[in-house]
């Protein structure tokens, strides 16, 4: 098993690898969410709480993640079977692959559709629907007139989930890293770009300090808690996308040194994003309000009143379009991959298939902001926090706050208590006795699945602070 090679193909080299396992951690999750709830936050103290969370139970799962994917070297719901069964233990294991197929495609449901926004955003810039005279009042009919319209939301939907598709299925080397090897510099590129514009805004002092004063006042639990929820999604860890990846992954390559560059990699990109942003929200004299629209209100408003801005922002808005693109290639591959294994169709059709499955569930989302906006499923729990979603929000909440942890923790607990040590020492190449091996595994098999626990509960309101 671990001399052989994925039916679907690796990657050309360990650098290929990096770049595509940043271009899924690298998504919506880093350039409007992370901005946002770190200003909301206490800003530097929540930063460095995020820092030890993404430290104590992202970097571990992360390396976990990985290592079942290259020792499998198959889709994740294929992958943790063989594993099960030279762990000599229970094929229920492969759970973990199942709950990740159908995370993946709730999630990819409504993340295209969101998506399908930043292509909108796009064309409204680049068109000058936000010329130097809008006010909050067009910026706002601008985005409402958008989700309140099932046509356009399904036509950039569409156009997003097209785009996915096109990259999948040209497979691992002729679509995925084809794809990944130009888009990830043009996002690093235009992410600098942006970093230096908003250098050159007088509010840049104020969007830094925004981001980076370190105010203990502002933490209370719930914060350390928003740290760790986000540390898991921002990875993409738990639903198997991270896995697959891994699975095409050469054998030389060392996966802790991987990890540690994708993680730097992700946490740095997010912390120039709100470098990025923050400047260019208050030129405006505008404040940090929450996510969406901070993103495609806020932004666009200020964008629009400086010189520049335009250019500016649709430069914004394509960085946010290929970071959600590239994330949008990982949760789509672990499900086409299982298809291609089990039915045994073309990488082509089982593309069609899947995408178009999650396309159609894309509906329920798009619909979430027009004709079913009243249509909330859990309003007879009377439970304020639930009763208010719509499917959309419903999608968001149960996979970010339920799936991923969940998926997460059971696999700290497969290759921390299930797995042959031996096994595991094999496939990282490190000794047992290694210190970076000792530590791993401890954290793993301790401190990881208490920490992942706590978020759960907090999610689904066991526990209340
Ligand atoms: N990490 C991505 C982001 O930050 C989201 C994602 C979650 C991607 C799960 C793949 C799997 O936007």
């Amino acid at each position: 098993m671990v001399d052989k090679q994925s039916i679907h193909g690796e990657w050309s080299s360990r650098f290929v690898f990096i770049l595509a396992a940043t271009g899924s951690a690298v998504g919506l999750g880093n350039i409007w969410k992370f901005p946002y709830i770190t200003g909301e936050n206490g800003g530097g103290a929540f930063v460095l709480i995020y820092l030890l969370c993404i430290a104590i139970i992202g970097m571990p799962i992360m390396i976990a993640e990985i290592m079942l994917g290259r020792r499998g070297k198959q889709s994740p719901i294929n992958t943790m079977r063989e594993l099960a069964i030279e762990a000599q233990t229970s094929k229920v294991w492969q759970i973990i692959g199942i709950m990740g197929v159908f995370t993946g495609l709730l999630i990819l449901s409504y993340y295209s559709v969101v998506g399908g926004w930043t292509l909108a955003y796009i064309y409204f810039m680049g068109t000058g629907t936000f010329s130097s005279v809008a006010s909050s009042d067009t910026v706002k009919a601008t985005f409402g007139g958008l989700v309140s319209s099932p046509e356009q939301l399904i036509m950039w939907h569409t156009i997003f989930m097209a785009m996915t598709m096109s990259l999948v299925a040209g497979g691992v080397k002729h679509g995925l890293e084809k794809g990944i090897k130009f888009l990830m510099p043009a996002l690093v590129i235009l992410l600098l770009v942006l970093v230096g514009y908003a250098m050159t805004l007088p509010t840049f002092a104020k969007g830094i300090h925004f981001l980076f004063y370190f105010d203990p006042s502002k933490l209370n639990t719930a914060s350390v808690l928003v740290a760790m929820g986000h540390a898991f999604f921002t990875l993409s860890l738990g639903m198997g996308a991270i896995m697959v990846y891994g699975a095409y992954l050469p054998k030389k390559t060392s996966i802790i040194e991987a990890t540690t560059v994708i993680v730097a990699a992700d946490t740095v990109i997010a912390l120039l994003a709100g470098i990025a942003i923050f400047p260019v929200v208050f030129n405006h004299g505008l404040t940090a309000s929450a996510g969406t629209s901070l993103v495609f209100q806020s932004l666009p408003l200020s964008f629009a009143h400086i010189s520049g801005g335009i250019i500016f922002g649709t430069i914004f808005f394509i960085l946010l379009a290929i970071a959600a693109w590239t994330s949008a290639l990982s949760i789509l591959e672990p499900i086409v991959s299982w298809v291609i294994e089990s039915l045994k169709l073309s990488r082509l059709t089982a593309t069609i298939v899947c995408g178009v499955l999650i396309w159609a569930l894309g509906f329920l989302s798009a619909f979430s902001f027009n004709i079913l906006g009243d249509f909330k499923p859990l309003a007879f729990t009377n439970i304020e926090k639930f009763a208010g979603m719509n499917l959309f929000a419903l999608f968001d909440f149960l996979t970010s706050n339920i799936l991923l942890p969940l998926g997460g923790l059971l696999m700290a607990i497969f290759v921390g208590w299930f797995m042959r040590r031996e096994h595991v020492a094999d496939e990282l190449d490190l000794p047992q006795e290694h210190i970076l091996y000792q530590l791993w595994h401890f954290l793993l098999r301790f401190i990881t699945p208490v920490g992942i626990t706590i978020v759960f509960l907090h999610a689904v309101g066991l526990l209340t602070f």
